[in-house]
């Protein structure tokens, strides 16, 4: 969805069945892809200098630790996914010794992930660290309780730190689309997809403080070049929101 030439074939079946349903798809991706680096570039400004990037995904373009870098050279970025496909492109594109790592792990198990020596050996949980959940929680079911699983996280990092969040709106599709987009997901790694209510979206926050402009299209949030205006036609599919830890 977002270009480039680190993809596979069976990657870009499932995008062209995607798109045939939900033709926002792709733009949305990257408008997500472009909310990332804005909110990444904006809290590296406010002096964030630790960063976790959960379900990090397929390295791509404006990778977030060189976004980081325009602005601080000396930040940590720590990038976690569980696909072992995502692995191997990470550590042989990503890693920098002391200052980017890749853990292969499953978020849906955050206790256990803070407490890898990869990670406790490079982040420091008593100073600030923006943990982004970019474009994944959608991909984990109610089944696996993933409010309770933000709620580790967020209990977790020290005040002065922050979330950055984006997800699907649930209903905003016919919902055969929606179904036959989710159906592609089940047969993926991914294991399946689903939107959420807003006010189930913004419950992720829990009582971190939403930073201007709040919670909203993935295009709205803070807009950086007048190109992302013409995204503002993109159905809302897809909300964004930063929230900083008191
Ligand atoms: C749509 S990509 C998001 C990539 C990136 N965050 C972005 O917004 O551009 C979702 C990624 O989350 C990963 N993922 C899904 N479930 C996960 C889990 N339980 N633990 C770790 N990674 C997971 C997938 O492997 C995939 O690479």
């Amino acid at each position: 969805m977002l270009g480039g030439k680190d993809n596979l074939a069976v990657d870009r079946e499932a995008v062209d069945r995607i798109a045939e349903h939900i033709p926002a798809a792709i733009p949305l991706a990257r408008a997500n892809r472009a909310f990332l680096q804005r909110s990444v570039r904006h809290l590296a400004a406010a002096g964030v200098r630790q960063f976790l990037d959960l379900g990090s995904g397929l390295p791509t373009g404006g990778n977030v630790h060189e976004v980081v870098r325009e602005v601080s050279p000396d930040a940590k970025v720590v990038y976690v996914d569980h696909d072992p496909v995502v692995a191997t492109h990470a550590r042989a594109l990503l890693e920098e010794e002391g200052k980017v790592v890749f853990v292969q792990a499953d978020l849906l198990r955050p206790a256990e992930l803070l407490a890898m020596p990869e990670v406790t050996g490079f982040l420091d949980l008593n100073q600030p660290v923006a943990v982004l959940l970019v474009s994944i929680l959608h991909f984990v079911q109610d089944a696996d309780d993933p409010a309770s699983m933000v709620k580790v996280l967020r209990d977790a990092v020290a005040p002065g730190s922050y979330l950055v969040l984006t997800h699907a709106v649930e209903g905003l599709g016919q919902e055969r689309d929606e179904e036959n987009v989710r159906d592609v997901y089940r047969g993926s790694s991914t294991g399946g997809a689903q939107g959420r209510e807003l006010a189930e979206i913004r419950a992720f926050f829990g009582d971190f403080e939403l930073i201007e402009p709040g919670l909203v299209h993935v295009c709205e949030w803070r807009p950086d070049h007048p190109d992302l205006i013409g995204e503002e036609g993109l159905p809302g599919y897809l909300m964004a929101g930063v929230a900083r830890k008191g």
